[in-house]
């Protein structure tokens, strides 16, 4: 099988995670339950997790680094602690609805900063305008999850802290993909699955807490049990009931990964891989690619159609020639009601360390096999 389907999860984890998750399940128990050694050593796996965290989105504190079920999770925690209904948001046009749900859902005042695909500059500009009309709190993800279109999320963080607007980074798609100084962007969280490019297991995520976050579940912490509310230190606050230790645990072992292999060595081969499968299709008779001229404004990921094709049916049929990919809409109208892809949706190509650029020639020889339609 060729895996294009990075940017819903990594398939291909270094050995390490799966057998530190094992071996998680053999001999930990849970971190701040009990003072004997599984307990303890539960306790060193999950601090030396967040260390590696904080290492590598330079933090100081690693208690600032907290483990959540997925992105979703933590988006939901920081989003929640930040806006009420009412709130004026302002979000990019590309927000998948791990974003747009809650903040509909909470009846907040939803503005668009909407800009043309790859454009950068377009991007900043269209924040600064949203911007200078005021607004409680921006939402911004570093990169669209079906266009792989990088957010110059470092100007849009200087915005905020310019004018004192808190600001809120969706960090799923370039967690481990690309460099993210947290501390250099002052913004108040960023959210992250541990399931992609940090190459741990589903049912992990990180939220890096620069502001201070209310609870979303209430429960044990092993801490202060004898108050009836949450602690007001970090990480108990947020880590309410018993740790995904062996989640954990291999999540770890992903981060270790990312470090030893260096987050800008992965992004330059996640660059040339898109850039040699987008050079490909675009020899391709009927193929429309969504690709950037400019190498820094696209990650790992690629979105195109085929004339004639509805996208789910090629998904299926390149699925059949094995090939796995994801077609329709990936979770986020918003960013293909920003491109003009909302009705037909479109397939979407993700890489991650673990591709070849022989992989990438196998998919285009595969695909070219595929007749246009008319
Ligand atoms: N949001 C993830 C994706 O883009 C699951 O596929």
């Amino acid at each position: 099988m060729i895996y294009l389907d990075s940017a819903a999860t990594t398939l291909q984890k270094p050995q390490a995670v799966a057998s530190s998750s094992a071996w998680a399940i053999n001999h930990l128990a849970s971190p701040g339950r009990g003072g004997h050694r599984p307990a303890m050593a539960a306790a060193d796996t999950a601090f030396a997790c967040r260390e590696a965290a904080a290492r590598l989105f330079h933090m100081e504190d690693p208690e600032r680094v907290v483990f959540t079920f997925n992105a979703t999770h933590g988006l939901n925690i920081a989003i929640k602690t930040l806006a009420r209904p009412g709130s004026r948001v302002v979000i990019s046009g590309y927000e998948h609805n791990a974003v747009t749900r809650p903040l509909h859902g909470m009846r907040a005042d939803v503005r668009v900063a909407r800009s043309p695909l790859f454009d950068q500059t377009a991007a900043v500009e269209a924040f600064r305008q949203e911007l200078n009309q005021g607004a409680d709190l921006v939402v911004c993800n570093h990169v669209s999850n079906v266009f792989g279109f990088i957010l110059p999320i470092e100007e849009i963080a200087q915005l905020c802290r310019e004018r004192g607007v808190p600001l809120i980074v969706d960090a799923s798609q370039s967690a481990g993909a690309l460099p993210l100084d947290f501390q250099r962007l002052g913004a108040a969280f960023a959210a992250m699955p541990g399931h992609k490019g940090l190459y741990g297991p589903q049912g992990t995520g990180l939220l890096l807490c620069g502001a201070d976050p209310d609870p979303l579940l209430e429960g044990g912490t092993g801490s202060e049990s004898v108050r009836q509310s949450m602690p007001d230190f970090l990480p108990d606050r947020l880590e309410a009931g018993t740790h995904n230790i062996a989640g954990i645990a291999g999540l770890l072992a992903g981060l270790r990964f990312v470090e030893r292999r260096r987050v800008e060595r992965i992004a330059a081969q996640e660059s040339a891989l898109i850039r040699r499968l987008g050079m490909g299709m675009k020899r391709i008779s009927g193929a429309e690619i969504f690709q950037s001229s400019d190498p820094a404004a696209q990650a790992g990921v690629l979105s195109f159609r085929l004339r004639g094709w509805d996208c789910e049916d090629l998904g299926e049929a390149l699925g059949r020639r094995g090939v796995a990919l994801r077609a329709g809409l990936h979770c986020a109208p918003l960013a293909h009601e920003t491109a003009g892809t909302l009705e037909t949706g479109t397939l979407r190509a993700s890489v991650s360390a673990f591709n070849t650029g022989r992989e990438v020639d196998q998919f285009l020889q595969i695909l070219r096999s595929i007749p246009a339609k008319h």
